[in-house]
């Protein structure tokens, strides 16, 4: 077993690929009884400082439909210099430049532990990078003046030849000038007219040379200027009657954005930073009225049909996305506000072009300034941790192909060999396409492949092999191409599907399913979702359980198995399926991230962690369960979105005694503050950052953890609680006990 396991930890550190199956099926039809799909978990740039680029281009086999990249897997003639390529079965000749190579002088990309290699392509004159800031300014003055220190303080943070823009907006939407001596000048756009590309870019006069120059100009020639231009920023000047919303015009103003830097600098990277406070109330892409007694759609009005705006708001900022996505740029947004923003419309431009979504209370608060100071923070090698208009494809053996991907990502629709014919079935419809357009922010972006077995006969014994061939823009303005090359054996799954069953990542699996069940929810009714993922875990259950029939209690699952339906329980109850806890603006947040985060971080969000602080050990992880609600301890959870420190009942009351003061309780003093420091850590590392919630037995925040936990005393088993056994969670949901008893009656039963 530790065998599998470190052989899926050095692959995850290695090639960043995690899989569901380790062996693959040799039949299609035993892949589909699999119900578990072979798919896998991808980062393509994946940060790693062992791993020094080379400076020369990669070798690419020469049939064309091909044009797979020379790797470890091939075979390789010294004598006659020449490679079989393990993807077609070409022999090529070396170039030239390999004349040199022998047995005992091979090329990196020739070495079992180069499967993942990166090349350098081009030097030459870099583009620099551009950061256009769009900047809301119906904003709350306290809040405005928060967003404004951030924005000069994240001048110094950017390299002093990037270029930097500025746009404002409220009722109208202003591009600022940055060039002119003296004087701060703007042009102007109405807030209610939708403006073609082509017009924006007349009226920005960006037909003549050069004239670019007016409104992105280098950080290092215009920081003072603009770091005043930035402190001068008023509230929108326009009066807000009583009853009304300001009229912010969000659609126009990202409509120019997208415009002018399609117009001055297409497929060079960039990003723009939209920072908003409120939703859009006019124009195109407006999300709701200025009406306040029209409150914005709720899940209820979504379900009902009755959300006025969405479907042409979300089309409108669809097309946008598009374009920025074609032309390599990216736009991130910071939505700081007490109510929805309109996010729900809008996540298709982060979504779509790889950019951030970052949502706060305020813009006067540390969750914002810190985050979107840690979307500048550099690598191991001082580089910004951003990539851009990275483009993915993925060369499969002939056995295998891809059905789909799921992640922040657009299809270039490119059809070859390793594209499925076959990509009716619903789950897998996902921007079919073996070519995927990519973008910023490598690190945490993952992407689901999902695979589809056997097309051909398999060779017996042999292997399968996929390669992930990413070209992207390096923030140090860099052309670099990463290849990552992997094999996996093949295997009957009639003889051999105890050794199938051995090979399963269970952590991987119940990411990639949970990410299939939050692909569905985008599109289908929750209950469905539900029910869809509720037969699969009975199917995997009745394929890989060992039972006898119609006996509920003979029921077990091998280790490789053991910990997935509690993956699943936990799935069904979270934020990312269960949406009428929370806003659309909420659920389309958690959703964005949780299907780009990596594998650890995804298995945090779907079952949180839970820490237990007390005088009795060292802290430990307990089990997420009511019964470790205990009076005497600390508990630190970390769902993803949140940290929460909760204070058991006898704490609460000497702390609130004050114990902690006093010198003879120096222990308790260093409990109390052993959570926090260890919380600490994990606020200075995660994006976003977390909400951090400090509560206790009965405070009102209490809910961040009761609604997480198990509920194993519920009322329908108070009988047990006394005074040690936990704290009771009135629920109407099951807990995992129920659960677990239900799972093995469906799955040993014979009619089902
Ligand atoms: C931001 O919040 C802090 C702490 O709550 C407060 O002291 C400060 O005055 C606020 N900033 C502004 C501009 O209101
Ligand atoms: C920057 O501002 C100063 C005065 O504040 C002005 O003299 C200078 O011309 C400005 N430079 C640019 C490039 O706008
Ligand atoms: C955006 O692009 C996708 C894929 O090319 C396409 O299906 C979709 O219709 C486009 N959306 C809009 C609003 O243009
Ligand atoms: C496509 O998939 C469906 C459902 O899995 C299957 O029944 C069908 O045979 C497949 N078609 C082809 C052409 O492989
Ligand atoms: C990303 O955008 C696409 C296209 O709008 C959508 O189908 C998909 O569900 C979105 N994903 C998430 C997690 O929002
Ligand atoms: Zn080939």
């Amino acid at each position: 077993m530790s065998t599998y396991q470190e052989f899926i930890q050095q692959n995850e550190d290695r090639d960043g690929v995690r899989f569901s199956w380790n062996l693959w099926p040799s039949s299609r039809l035993e892949a589909t009884r699999l119900v578990v799909p072979v798919s896998c978990l991808f980062t393509p740039l994946k940060e790693r400082p062992d791993l020094p680029p080379v400076q020369y281009e990669p070798v690419l086999c020469s049939r064309a439909n091909c044009k797979a990249v020379l790797n470890p897997l091939c075979q390789v003639d010294f004598r006659a210099k020449i490679w079989a390529c393990n993807f077609c079965f070409q022999r090529n000749p070396f170039p030239p430049s390999y004349a040199g190579i022998s047995e005992a002088n091979q090329p990196a990309e020739l070495m079992p532990q180069f499967s993942t290699i990166e090349y350098i392509v081009q030097r030459g004159t870099p583009a620099p990078l551009i950061f256009l800031y769009v900047v809301d300014t119906c904003l709350e003055e306290e809040d405005l003046q928060a967003l404004k220190e951030s924005l000069q303080m994240s001048l110094s943070l950017l390299p002093p030849n990037a270029l930097v823009g500025l746009i404002t907006f409220g009722r109208m939407v202003q591009v600022h000038e940055l060039s002119c001596e003296g004087i701060a000048k703007s042009y102007v756009f109405r807030g209610t007219k939708d403006l073609s590309a082509k017009q924006i870019q007349e009226m920005l006069g960006l037909s003549k040379p050069m004239a670019s120059g007016q409104f992105l100009q280098p950080v290092h020639r215009v920081d003072m200027n603009l770091t005043d231009l930035l402190g001068e920023l008023q509230r929108d000047p326009w009066p807000v009657p009583q009853g009304k919303r300001p009229l912010r015009s969000t659609g126009v103003a990202l409509s120019v954005a997208v415009g002018l830097l399609e117009g001055t600098f297409p497929n060079t990277g960039a990003r723009v930073m939209l920072f908003i406070g409120g939703p859009p109330t006019q124009g195109p892409g407006m999300v709701v009225g200025d009406e306040l007694k029209t409150p914005i759609r709720s899940w209820h009005d979504i379900q009902k049909d009755n959300a006025r705006h969405l479907k042409k708001a979300t089309k409108y900022y669809e097309a946008l996305a598009n374009r920025s996505a074609v032309n390599g740029h990216s736009i991130d947004i910071y939505a700081c506000a007490l109510d929805q923003t309109g996010l729900l419309e809008m996540k298709c431009l982060s979504n779509l072009t790889g950019g951030h979504i970052v949502m706060g209370d305020s813009f006067n608060t540390s969750l914002f300034k810190q985050t979107f100071q840690r979307v500048f923070s550099k690598d191991y090698n001082g580089d910004f941790r951003m990539a851009f208009g990275g483009v993915l494809e993925v060369k499969t053996s002939r056995e295998l192909k891809v059905c789909g991907a799921i992640g922040p990502c657009v299809s270039l629709n490119a059809k070859g060999s390793s594209v499925s014919e076959n990509v009716s079935e619903r789950t897998f419809n996902i921007n079919a396409g073996g070519k995927k357009h990519i973008f910023a922010d490598p690190t945490t972006t993952f992407l689901s492949k999902i695979f589809e077995c056997h097309n051909a006969p398999v060779p017996q014994g042999g292997r399968g092999a996929v390669q992930f061939v990413t070209q992207y823009q390096h923030s140090n303005t860099q052309r670099r191409i990463r290849v990552t090359t992997i094999a996996r054996n093949w295997a009957d799954a009639q003889s051999q599907i105890q050794h199938i069953e051995s090979s399963f990542d269970q952590e991987a699996a119940a990411v990639l399913m949970a990410r299939l069940g939050v692909f569905r929810a985008e599109s289908e009714e929750g209950p469905d979702v539900l029910r869809w993922l509720d037969r699969q875990l009975i199917r995997l259950c009745q394929k890989f359980g060992q039972f006898n029939k119609d006996d509920p209690t003979s029921f077990k699952l091998s280790e490789s198995l053991s910990l997935y339906p509690q993956f699943m329980f936990h799935m069904r109850r979270s934020p990312f399926l269960q949406v009428f806890n929370n806003s659309p603006d909420e659920s389309s947040y958690y959703r964005h991230h949780f299907v780009r985060q990596d594998l650890t971080q995804s298995l945090i969000m779907i079952q949180p962690i839970l820490y237990s602080y007390s005088f009795y050990g060292p802290p430990e992880p307990v089990l997420l369960d009511s019964s470790s609600i205990l009076p005497d301890r600390i508990l630190l959870m970390d769902t993803f979105f949140q940290l929460v420190i909760f204070h058991g009942e006898t704490i609460a009351q000497w702390r609130k005694a004050g114990y902690q003061e006093m010198a003879e309780y120096e222990n308790f003093k260093q409990l109390l503050q052993a959570p926090l420091d260890d919380a600490q850590e994990i606020l200075q590392t995660r994006f976003p950052m977390p909400r951090y919630v400090d509560t206790e037995h009965g405070g009102s925040q209490a809910r961040f953890l009761l609604s997480k936990v198990n509920p194993s005393q519920t009322h329908n088993n108070l009988y047990a609680w006394g005074q040690e056994t936990g704290a009771p969670i009135l629920t109407d949901d099951v807990s995992l006990q129920v659960f677990m008893d239900h799972l093995k009656k469906l799955a040993v039963s014979s009619s089902a």
